[in-house]
């Protein structure tokens, strides 16, 4: 299978690995790929949210699978494109992409398809906003109600804050705040058929202990030892399935990764949010502890042959990644600074470094170029080994103004969530 991925961040570099060990795969292609991707893929620099210039690529090397990382060209309608052209696609067409494009979409769905959530209002003025802060009180809940690349939520107890968040924003979703642990659970859909991975946990705040504003994600492990037993049944029962069937009821089938962002609540499980796409770095553990092949599993989800799969294979043990972000992130990040010891951290026993915000400095080395920089992941026998090896990767890299959380799956560790 000659298989092309779209996006250039940690994400798509751990697609591209994982395709690359898929003994199916026989041409590897990425745009517009990293340096880290230009190792195990050929890079094209295109403009990835122009369908008509994914697909042109996608046809003059023969794709038989186009992997739509990012969730950009997702809900610019990439995918429909490269459909409409008989290319095989991993990714929603564009009116499914909108459970991710529009919160608003994704809490009418819920909605109709009586799926737990968080109770909300969508608010357009600032009375409506004041109305609703009133409503479900501190602490308060502030979303963006279009894209912005996980940092367009404000979750505070100062309604300062959450009133000018909300002026900033225009349209937003104001909703109660939900207590307990949060999980991702990432599950393949070819429109009927839905498969789970295994499920993550993601950092979103950039400091130790929660601190700090939310961002992209600061890091990830898998599996979770404190997750109930039945956990994954009972979120494929109640919201996985009701959502899929809701959106193929609509005529809008959904084919791809649906991305369920869980939080477990004191009165139960209840959707933090929808994304249309693998999760980043999420993504990064998930495919680390993946045994099946992946070509095959991602093209189901196009033909309709999910129904097939019967059950994933994967590796025992854990992975956890620690993201490396530049100085200023989530703000504005420093670009253009040299990176040093990427081979030193890929030496470390059962690690490596994935690229994400990195370029080519000359012909041999790598400079910074965005504000999670790379995503170090180790492996082992269980959390605590391969947070050992993640963190002993992490500490021979050498940027500049750096910065990374130091807390990745710590409690975890210990079995706690
Ligand atoms: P979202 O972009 O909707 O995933 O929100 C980003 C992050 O904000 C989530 O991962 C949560 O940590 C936090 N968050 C979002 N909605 C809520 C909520 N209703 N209650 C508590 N935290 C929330
Ligand atoms: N890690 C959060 C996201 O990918 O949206």
């Amino acid at each position: 299978m000659k298989a092309l991925v779209i996006g250039g961040g940690g994400r798509e570099h751990a697609l591209v690995r994982a395709l690359s060990l898929d003994p199916g795969v026989t041409s590897l292609h990425c745009a517009p790929g990293n340096p880290g991707t230009s190792e195990l893929a050929e890079n094209h620099v295109i403009n990835v949210t122009d369908g008509l210039a994914v697909t042109e690529l996608a046809a003059r090397i023969g794709a038989e699978l186009v992997v739509i990382g990012p969730e950009a060209p997702l809900v610019a309608g990439v995918a429909d494109e490269l459909r409409r052209r008989g290319i095989p696609v991993f990714g929603p067409d564009q009116a499914a992409a909108r459970i991710e494009g529009s919160k608003a979409f994704a809490k009418e769905v819920m909605a109709a398809a009586g799926v737990p959530t968080a109770a909300s209002r969508v608010c357009r003025t600032a009375s409506q906003v004041s109305e609703a802060l009133d409503l479900f009180g501190p602490p308060y809940v502030v979303k963006n109600d279009g894209l912005a690349a996980g940092k367009g939520v404000v979750v505070t107890e100062d309604r300062k804050l959450a009133e000018r968040h909300a002026q900033e924003c225009g349209r937003v979703v104001v909703e109660e705040y939900l207590d307990g642990p949060e999980l991702s659970l990432f599950v393949l859909s070819d429109g009927r058929n839905t498969v789970p991975l295994l499920p993550a946990q993601d950092f979103k705040r950039a400091h130790d202990g929660d601190q700090g504003p939310n961002t992209g994600g600061m890091g990830a492990y898998a599996p979770l030892p404190w997750a109930p037993p039945g956990l994954v049944d009972e979120v494929m029962e109640t919201v996985v399935r009701p959502t899929v069937a809701e959106l193929a009821r609509r005529g809008t089938p959904y084919q791809g990764l649906l991305y369920a962002g869980l939080a477990l609540t004191s009165r139960g499980v209840r959707v933090v949010e929808f994304n249309a796409r693998f999760g980043d770095p999420e993504t990064q553990v998930v495919l680390d502890r993946l045994a099946t092949p992946l070509g095959a599993l991602l093209q189901a989800t196009d033909t309709g042959n999910l129904g097939g799969v019967t059950g994933l294979e994967w590796r025992p043990g854990a992975a956890v990644t620690v993201v490396v972000a530049a100085e200023g992130y989530p703000g504005t990040p420093a670009k253009g600074d040299l990176i040093g010891g990427l081979a030193e951290a890929n030496a470390v026993e059962g690690a490596y470094v994935l690229h994400a915000g990195t370029a080519w400095s000359g012909v041999r080395d790598v400079k910074s170029n965005g504000g999670r920089v790379l995503s170090v992941v180790g492996s082992g026998a269980d959390l605590a080994e391969a947070r050992r090896r993640a963190y002993e990767a992490v500490s021979k890299i050498e940027l500049r103004g750096s910065f990374y959380r130091t807390d990745i799956a710590e409690r975890a560790a210990l079995g706690q969530a």
